[in-house]
C-alpha cells in the first residue's frame, strides 16, 4: 500500500456551466497526507472544505487535477472501501438500531455475524452508547446520532478517516472526550485522518498539520506544523505551547494584526 494516504494534485472544482455564474469552490489544491498523519482543514464557511472532502471520498469529481487515495484513483479507493467517513449529517439508516448501523460497513466487508456484533458492541461502548445499542436513530439526540456515525466510520479500522465537522453537534465535554478517543484510536490503528473543523483549539489538539483555506476561490493559503506527535495528554490543552500554536493558526486564518491594518 502506498505510504501516501491522500494526494491531491492541482485539484479544482467549479460549479455551474455558465461563465458568469460559475463558482470556483476549489482552485488548484495540492495536498499530500502521509499514512498515519492527522491533517485538519480549517477556514471560513464556503472556502471549499466539504468540496475537497467530497472529492477525496469520490462523492464528487474534480473539474481539473486529480485525487489519489493510497496511490489509487479516488474511485477505486471508494470501491475498495479504503476509508471510513463521518460527515456533519450522521446519515444513519432509520430502520436499523445503533448496533446495526455501526455494523453496516462490516456487513459490506463480509464479516461474519457474531464478529460483527462483538465489534459493533465494542464500538458502541467506545462512543458512550452501550446502553443505547438497541435503540433506533429517532430515539437519540443529534449528538448521540453523530457518535453512532463516528463508531460506524471506525468499524473496519480503516487506514484513512474522512471527517467533516464530525463533532460540531456535540456539547463541549463530549467533544473533548471524543477528541481524546479519536487520538487514541488513530495512534492505535495508525489511521490517517483528514478532519474539517471550525474550532482552532480542536485543530491544534488533534493535528500533525493544520491546513488553512480561504474562499473565492477556495484554496490553501497556509500549512502549519503542530509538533506534539502522538503524546497529547488532556493537560496539553492548558499549556503555553498549545496556546502558541492556537495563536499561530488564528493569525494564519485572520491575518496578523499588522496585515489587517495594512489592508484597511
Ligand atoms: N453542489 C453545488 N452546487 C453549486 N455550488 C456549490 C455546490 N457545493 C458547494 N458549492 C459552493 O462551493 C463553495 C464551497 O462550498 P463548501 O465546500 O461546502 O464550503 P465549506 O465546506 O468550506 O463551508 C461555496 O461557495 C458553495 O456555495
Ligand atoms: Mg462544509
Amino acid at each position: 500500500m502506498s505510504d501516501i494516504a491522500v494526494r491531491a494534485t492541482g485539484a479544482s472544482r467549479t460549479f455551474g456551466s455558465r461563465k458568469k455564474t460559475e463558482v470556483h469552490a476549489l482552485t488548484d489544491v495540492d495536498l499530500e497526507v502521509a499514512a498515519g498523519e492527522f491533517v485538519s482543514l480549517i477556514g471560513p464557511s464556503g472556502c471549499g472544505k466539504s468540496t475537497l472532502m467530497r472529492l477525496i471520498a469520490d462523492l464528487d469529481q474534480p473539474t481539473a487535477g486529480s485525487i489519489e487515495v493510497f496511490g489509487k484513483p479516488a474511485k477505486q479507493a471508494r470501491l475498495d472501501q479504503d476509508y471510513g467517513i463521518a460527515f456533519q449529517q450522521a446519515g444513519l439508516l432509520p430502520w436499523r438500531t445503533v448496533l446495526e448501523n455501526i455494523a453496516l460497513p462490516l456487513e459490506l466487508h463480509g464479516v461474519a455475524s457474531a464478529a460483527r456484533k462483538a465489534r459493533a458492541t465494542e464500538l458502541a461502548g467506545l462512543v458512550g452508547l452501550a446502553e443505547f445499542a438497541h435503540r433506533y436513530p429517532d430515539e437519540l439526540s443529534g449528538g448521540m446520532q453523530q457518535r453512532v456515525a463516528i463508531a460506524r466510520a471506525l468499524a473496519t479500522k480503516p487506514k484513512l478517516l474522512l471527517m467533516d465537522e464530525p463533532f460540531g453537534a456535540l456539547d463541549e465535554m463530549t467533544r473533548e472526550r471524543m477528541q481524546t478517543e479519536l487520538i487514541r484510536i488513530t495512534v492505535e490503528t495508525g489511521a490517517a485522518v483528514v478532519f474539517v473543523t471550525h474550532s482552532i483549539p480542536e485543530a491544534v489538539y488533534l493535528s500533525d498539520r493544520v491546513v488553512v483555506m480561504s474562499p473565492r476561490p477556495g484554496r490553501i493559503t497556509d500549512v502549519l506544523e503542530i509538533p506534539f506527535g502522538d503524546d497529547r495528554p488532556e493537560l496539553l490543552r492548558e499549556s503555553p505551547e498549545f496556546f502558541r500554536h492556537v495563536t499561530a493558526v488564528r493569525e494564519a486564518l485572520h491575518g496578523t494584526p499588522t496585515q489587517r491594518a495594512n489592508e484597511r
